[in-house]
């Protein structure tokens, strides 16, 4: 790709850059790094992730991410270490990619970011910009800059800014080389300049770079997951309305995302969200916004919140009524377990959600996914979607990989022992299996149309 063997060098100054955190998020990161042109270092604590990514595998199906992993991690622009101390006066920028996993409280924890600091702030013996990428609660990179240069040789020479990321998973390495816009958030005048540098190559095609202080940095991030959700909470509540007053909330939706002022994205009504990310930071964006006196914005997502977990438990109900009140004994074919399509994640999965319930319900569960590894109990994952369907009293559609849309009803006749299909995301084309003898619920489709 000329990106990085050519049109790099015109405007990239390499820098050394070390990404602390080498999973979805910093695997990408790293490697996109090197796509810009600069010597990278991965570093994580996870020994056997460091090694599959020294051989330039991935640890995660990330569309695209080996190709560049393998790339880098030949020619020794990029590798990855566990150990700190490689890094730490060899780095220009340490960018910060650890996790920020949720708190029962719902409160972000943050002791993957802070542990970050304990090992790398005492080795920091000249001056250095940490740029955090995790997500996190207003006000986290005030406190990390404090605790570092409490820990670091260097002292007031350790700047930290926040640079949130955006990327989605199943387009990680798109979002990350092509980003619709960097926040670069930081009170310092030397860091802005770095980072500019770190990002000489976006910004020479124009990508939309948003300078700030650090809180809007770390504001924006969550802002942007809180309005995403708060549309897909919003179509789904349309969807109920729908479903009660006998409307289309697929062509509410087509229409309403017609108007440039709302968009059509994020309008897909059906199970909802979940995974690693939009659950966790919504939730930790509510508990700050209550710690800082601003109970709009926590009710405002503790609705969205509440929305979303109605449409888990619908599905439920849903397909313990299309098996006739008792789901005991039946066996309940589950297409898709991750997230979303385009990735191996389970994390927060409403597929998994639904797919437990219907096993504790007494239902035996199983799933087919192509992508993922299911850890779950009472639900057992097969090969295909064929032995998925083996005699299913009836066929769950919960995470919307394209190929199931490739399904052919005609051709199951025989498989499964019920024709009954709940589409939890909208996404078949209800004709095409009504056509070959199937009976179809699309939560939120009440119309005939
Ligand atoms: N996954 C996404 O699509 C995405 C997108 C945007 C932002 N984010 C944010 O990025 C952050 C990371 O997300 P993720 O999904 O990659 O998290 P993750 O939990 O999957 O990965 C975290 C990685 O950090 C490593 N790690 C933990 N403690 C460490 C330490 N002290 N030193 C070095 N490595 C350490 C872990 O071993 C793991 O490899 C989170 O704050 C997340 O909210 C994620």
């Amino acid at each position: 790709m000329c990106r990085a063997r050519c049109c790099a060098s015109l405007y990239v100054v390499p820098l050394n850059i070390s990404v602390i955190g080498t999973n979805y998020l910093g695997a990408a990161h790293a490697a996109g790094m090197a796509e810009f042109g600069h010597r990278v270092i991965g570093v994580d604590i996870d020994a056997r992730r460091v090694d599959v990514l020294n051989s330039g595998r991935s640890t995660i199906f990330e569309r695209d991410l080996e190709p560049m992993l393998a790339r880098h991690t030949s020619t020794g622009r990029l590798r990855f270490t566990t150990d700190y101390r490689e890094v730490a006066d060899w780095a220009d920028v340490h960018f910060v990619a650890v996790g920020t996993p949720a708190n029962p409280d719902g409160s972000a924890d943050l002791s993957q970011v802070f542990a970050v600091a304990e090992t790398l702030g005492p080795l920091l013996t000249r001056p250095t910009v940490i740029a955090g990428k995790s997500t996190v609660p207003v006000g986290t990179a005030m406190m990390l800059e404090a605790r570092l240069r409490e820990l670091a040789p260097v002292g007031d020479g350790v700047e930290v800014m926040w640079n949130p990321e955006f990327l989605r998973e199943g387009y990680a390495v798109t979002d990350t080389l092509r980003p619709d816009r960097i926040v670069l958030g930081t009170h310092s005048a030397e860091a802005l300049r770095t980072m500019r540098y770190v990002y000489a190559l976006p910004i020479s095609e124009n990508v939309p770079i948003v300078e700030c202080d650090i809180a809007t940095a770390e504001l924006i991030k969550t802002a942007a997951n809180a309005y995403l959700a708060m549309k897909i909470s919003f179509i789904n509540a349309m969807a109920q309305m729908c479903e009660a007053a006998g409307g289309d909330v697929v062509l509410l939706a087509d229409a309403l995302g017609y108007d440039s002022r709302i968009g059509r994205e994020f309008l897909n009504a059906g199970l909802g969200f979940g995974g690693g990310c939009l659950p966790k930071d919504i939730a930790a964006l509510a508990h700050r916004a209550g710690e800082l006196g601003v109970p709009q914005l926590t009710e405002l997502i503790e609705a969205v919140e509440h929305i979303n977990s109605t449409q888990r438990d619908e599905m439920t109900r849903l397909t313990i009524s299309a098996l006739g009140g008792n789901a005991a004994g039946k066996r309940v074919a589950v297409l898709g377990a991750t997230f979303k399509p385009g990735t191996d994640d389970t994390r927060n999965s409403p597929s998994l959600t639904v797919a437990a319930a219907l096993a504790k319900a007494g239902a035996e569960v199983r799933v087919y996914d192509p992508q993922a590894h299911i850890h779950q109990p009472g639900v057992t994952q097969h090969p295909s979607v064929l032995d998925a369907l083996a005699d299913a009293d009836i066929v769950l559609h919960l995470t919307e990989w394209p190929e199931f849309r490739q399904l052919d009803p005609m051709a199951l006749d025989g498989v499964v022992r019920s024709k009954v299909l709940i589409d939890g995301r909208l996404k078949l084309h209800r004709p095409t299996w009504q056509r070959a003898g199937w009976k179809v619920i699309q939560l939120g489709r009440a119309s005939t149309w």
